[in-house]
């Protein structure tokens, strides 16, 4: 889904949580929401879809970003995750890996139950990732 806004962090913490609602996590039970900020301050939000042969399930933040790539977009500025969990929901070693390689170095909100915010930049939730640099130009 997408919408054109200037949205305010409240806003995107808001899509992921409407997107959460909606996850498809029949199988886990663990639904998330995620919304992604392009630079002209669109919204694309997605939640988990799951697979019954469960390794095909997929993220709700690679969804996002990938809705957004599809759509054209290439400029983003931040993410917002929401999860069924008490705690902040980090996003898992493969979602960071797709985000810093097509998102970019951008903000990454979580909240928690409590309804408190926590935000990283994702480099420092992926050091030294690996990136069309080192694959394109890191041969001899
Ligand atoms: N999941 C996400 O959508 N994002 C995360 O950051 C962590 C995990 C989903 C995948 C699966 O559908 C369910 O949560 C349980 O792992």
């Amino acid at each position: 889904m997408s919408q054109e806004s200037t949205a305010s962090l409240t806003d995107l913490i808001s899509a992921a949580d409407e997107a959460r609602k909606k996850s498809e996590a029949r199988f886990s039970h663990f639904r998330v929401g995620a919304a992604i900020q392009t630079g002209s301050g669109k919204i694309y939000s997605a939640f988990n879809i799951e697979s019954s042969s469960y390794g095909l399930s997929m993220c709700a933040e690679r969804i996002a970003v990938w809705s957004a790539i599809n759509d054209g977009e290439s400029n983003f500025t931040r993410i917002a995750i929401v999860s069924d969990a008490k705690d902040f929901c980090t996003p898992c070693g493969a979602c960071r890996q797709v985000m810093y390689e097509l998102a970019g170095d951008i903000e990454i909100f979580l909240t928690n139950k409590k309804g408190e915010v926590r935000s990283y930049r994702l480099s420092s939730l992926i050091p030294e990732a690996f990136t069309s640099k080192t694959l394109l130009n890191g041969r001899d």
